[in-house]
């Protein structure tokens, strides 16, 4: 495979990110093309990309990095279990949604939680995401149910105490005033996050009859995450609230790296956002400076598939990275972000991966970042398909950034 020669010999974007702000290399090894084959041939027209190309790299990220996911069609069915037309103060509809991932009802199941604009003429346009600690952490409103957590491996009720607890991180009264709806899941409805968690979550129900673990090629909890969200999908697109057709998927952080792979898979998702997903997800493993694999396989085991293990010390052997996983969203309205103290995700290595990626999307026709100089914090780079900011601050998401991605669906979507 033709791999890009580290940054100061052949890529320019990286030497623009060296000259303001790094004192070293941002790549510690050649990134590997998205426009070059692994048979090493050129890829130079629309048509190569769609066919071959693109279906190499899915292919590449399915065995090595996030491992398949199962075909099988999944048995999904949804129960409205709440609707109230006059949530917060009458800004908001407010359904709670009960997604069953077999035709059982005792088996895993997933709480959707859709707030949607009172006032809305029509179906309105929509951001989706999974949350870290429960719905009732993404808003004070008293109304949204209190099923059960996992804390430490343990399942136990959600407490009245934690409403509201992340409230800033979802700003859901200021996405519902831009006419946007808003769903978000509790990630360990899907599968607990812990090594183990396996048992509790939806891999277990595809586990081949006679086998107590996935294949080295399936599936790990990332791609069971990304499922998940697809499933929430299924369900958007029979609510009469929402426009399916506009759907913008913001994942931060691990729940970052798997909303990329979930739209990757699933191109029902019409904008991609992904705040701070760090290495695995936007980020780079071959960043000079960010967390490695060997972090991500110590410290997550259950997140890859087993055979991403075997690149434990060796960057420079995954077949794919960061910039490969964000080419797969193109020609998609793809929205990049890093913040200025996130060490650990790399935010010149984000921006060096959602420059490369760009390339993949002028090939597409659309205009990319259209720069390869990282800008300023709090810049916005707001003018193409692909868009991207690094701010101020540590790992978090902000008001900020909300407002940057409120903005930049507006520009994709049309202004509600
Ligand atoms: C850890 C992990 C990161 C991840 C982050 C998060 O820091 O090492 O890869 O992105 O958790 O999900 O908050």
């Amino acid at each position: 495979m033709r791999m890009l020669w580290a940054a100061a010999l052949l890529i320019p974007a990286a030497l623009g990110i060296l000259a303001q702000n790094e004192p070293g290399a941002v790549l510690k090894y050649p990134l590997p093309d998205a426009l070059v084959s692994s048979d090493g041939k050129p890829v130079r027209d629309a048509q190569t990309w769609r066919k071959n190309r693109r279906p190499e790299i899915m292919r590449l990220f399915a065995d090595q990095v996030f491992g398949e996911t199962p075909s099988a069609r999944p048995e999904v069915h949804f129960r409205v279990t709440s609707t109230d037309d006059h949530a917060l103060n009458g800004l908001a509809v407010r359904k709670q949604i009960t997604v069953y991932f077999s035709q059982q009802e005792t088996g895993p199941r997933m709480r959707l939680l859709l707030y949607s604009p009172a006032k809305s003429r029509g179906r309105a346009p929509v951001f989706i995401g999974l949350n870290f600690f429960g719905n009732e952490t993404v808003n004070a409103d008293p109304e949204i149910d209190l099923p059960e957590v996992w804390i430490k491996g343990q399942k136990a009720p959600a407490q009245e105490s934690a409403r509201g607890g992340n409230a800033q991180q979802w700003q859901v009264e200021k996405v519902l005033s831009r006419g946007f709806a808003l769903a978000t899941a509790y990630c360990g409805d899907i599968e607990p996050d812990f090594a183990g968690g396996m048992e509790f979550g939806v891999r277990q129900l595809f586990l081949r009859p006679g086998r107590s673990k996935p294949a080295d090629s399936a599936w790990g909890t990332l791609g069971a995450w990304a499922w998940g969200l697809s499933r929430a999908v299924d369900y958007l697109q029979t609510d009469p609230d929402v426009d399916a057709k506009k759907i913008a998927l913001i994942g931060h952080s691990r729940l970052g790296k798997a909303s990329l792979w979930s739209a990757a898979q699933d191109t029902r998702f019409s904008v991609v956002i992904s705040n701070e997903s760090g290495v695995g997800g936007a980020s780079l493993y071959r960043a000079a400076a960010a967390e490695t694999i060997e972090h991500l396989n110590t410290a997550f085991p259950h997140w890859f598939c087993v055979n991403f293990h075997q690149y434990t010390g060796h960057p420079d052997r995954v077949p794919v990275d960061g910039n490969l996983l964000l080419s797969l969203i193109a020609p998609r309205p793809l929205y990049v972000a890093s913040a200025e103290l996130d060490h650990s995700s790399g935010p010149p290595a984000e921006f060096l991966s959602a420059v490369e990626a760009s390339k993949v999307y002028e090939l597409l026709g659309k205009r990319g970042l259209g720069t390869d100089k990282q800008p300023p914090l709090n810049q916005p780079i707001l003018t193409g398909t692909v868009a991207y900011h690094v701010r101020d601050g540590k790992h978090d998401v902000t008001a900020f950034d909300w407002d940057q991605y409120l903005a930049f669906a507006e520009l994709q979507f049309g202004r509600q």
